[in-house]
């Protein structure tokens, strides 16, 4: 198992199979990954991600060449990751045919002359079926029907900008920790150790290149974590101050908890309702020097949890589609269906309605998102105002932002967040 190939080719079958997210995947694959060196498992991740990104191209691709249910069904991942590597790989075609027909042959010895047939096929048809391709939504742009038209509905304009850029590779962004050094410090250093960076943000650093996180200067001392740029704006929207208690609702991973114990001395409750990813909560936390009350619970039942002293501010970052970080999580739009927008607003709705009365009068509550999809944001937003005169909401917007909303861009992925005041 240690071939990156078949390493990829088995993630991709978690994916588009078992529908695993691909951090499950990954986290699932954490015992065989560490019998790997760090190059093998950066190559086998590469190409993982690579496929998933491509993956409506890439079955469009085999549904022309195969035109049938494929037998076994496993093989799935090995040809996908096969035809990326011919469509858009840098290794020589030949090396890539021989080594997919050698893995599928190890695990499925009679596929040896099927998948050399398909692979082949694909080399003499590629002109042809790259020009086809171009003709079929889901296949050209690289998202299911649904999710582009909901797009092309709300973003007329913007739509083809979007699915370009989060087709695209993301950017690598640091948010430097104030309570152990500076971004100016964090710069030097990266620079001293040879890596390009720039500011991106009051507390982002963008590098030129992404980096393995273990070669990153400081990471390990907790100086710096990786968090996207628009996700660096929630703990800034929060306006927290030293003394302050504080309910970060949906706290796992804790990217953004960590940020808000960075920006304030807080008594601050982290709370997910996933005991498993509040874990990486208190690891992030430990990393960075920081603390925090960690309860796995779920927010809209406070009864269960709350011990009744109220909240100067809450951060709200609801469950979603995760329609605005398809750039950093391809899989995402593979595994998402129309039906869950339901599911998800009812969740959304849900969380607002539970926790807008443990807030103090005059407190803050950052509602936020990572979705495009406006039912989950200005909707969302704007059925709560409807329901509670005691709220107003604040007009501010991170810079790009148009009513709450950033779009995805070269530093950026797409979020949405709207401060509302209890009056
Ligand atoms: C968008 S993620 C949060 C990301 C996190 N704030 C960060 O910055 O790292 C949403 C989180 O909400 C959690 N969640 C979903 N429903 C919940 C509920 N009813 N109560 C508490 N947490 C919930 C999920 O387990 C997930 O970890």
């Amino acid at each position: 198992m240690s071939n990156p190939r078949s390493v990829a080719a088995s993630l991709v079958n978690r994916v588009l199979l078992d529908k695993r997210s691909l951090t499950q995947a990954l986290a699932e694959d954490r015992a065989g990954a560490q019998a790997r060196t760090p190059d093998a498992r950066a190559a086998a991740q590469g190409l993982a991600y690579g496929t998933l990104r491509q993956a409506g191209t890439l079955r469009y691709y085999l549904s022309r060449l195969v035109g049938r249910p494929l037998e076994p069904g496993d093989l799935l991942g090995t040809l996908l990751v096969g035809l990326y590597e011919l469509d858009a790989g840098d290794t020589p075609a030949y090396a890539v045919v021989h080594e997919t027909v050698d893995l599928a042959a190890r695990r499925h010895p009679r596929a040896r002359n099927f998948v050399n047939a398909v692979l082949r096929n694909f080399q003499r048809r590629q002109k042809a079926l790259r020009a086809d391709a171009r003709a079929d939504p889901e296949a050209r742009w690289n998202f299911p029907a649904w999710w582009l038209k909901r797009l092309q509905g709300e973003y007329p304009r913007d739509w083809e900008a979007i699915v370009t850029i989060q087709n695209s590779h993301p950017p690598m962004t640091l948010r430097v920790n104030r309570r152990r050094t500076t971004p100016e410090d964090t710069l030097a250093g990266l620079d001293a150790a040879g890596i390009p960076a720039r500011r991106s943000g009051p507390w982002a650093i963008t590098l030129e290149r992404p980096l393995p996180i273990a070669e990153l200067p400081g990471f390990a001392a907790g100086q710096v974590s990786v968090q996207d740029l628009g996700a660096q704006w929630a703990a800034l929207l929060l306006e927290v101050g030293d003394g302050m208690r504080v309910l970060d609702a949906c706290a796992a991973p804790g990217g953004k908890t960590g940020h808000l114990l960075e920006l304030a001395a807080l008594d601050l409750v982290a709370l997910d309702s996933d005991a498993g990813r509040l874990e990486r909560v208190r690891e992030n936390l430990d990393r960075l020097g920081l603390d925090a009350t960690l309860l796995a619970a779920d927010a809209a039942d406070p009864g269960a949890w709350w011990d009744g002293k109220p909240f100067d501010r809450i951060l709200l970052d609801a469950p979603c589609t995760a329609s605005g970080v398809a750039r950093r999580h391809p899989d995402g739009k593979w595994l998402k269906r129309a039906e869950d927008m339901q599911h998800l607003g009812e969740e959304q709705a849900r969380l607002l309605e539970a926790l807008w009365p443990l807030l103090k009068p005059g407190g803050k509550m950052v509602y936020a998102t990572c979705s495009l999809f406006g039912m989950e944001n200005n909707g969302q937003v704007t059925a709560f105002l409807q329901r509670h005169p005691d709220a107003r909401r604040e007009t501010y917007d991170p810079p790009g932002a148009r009513e709450g909303q950033l779009l995805p861009g070269p530093d950026t992925d797409g979020f949405f967040y709207a401060r509302l005041h209890k009056t």
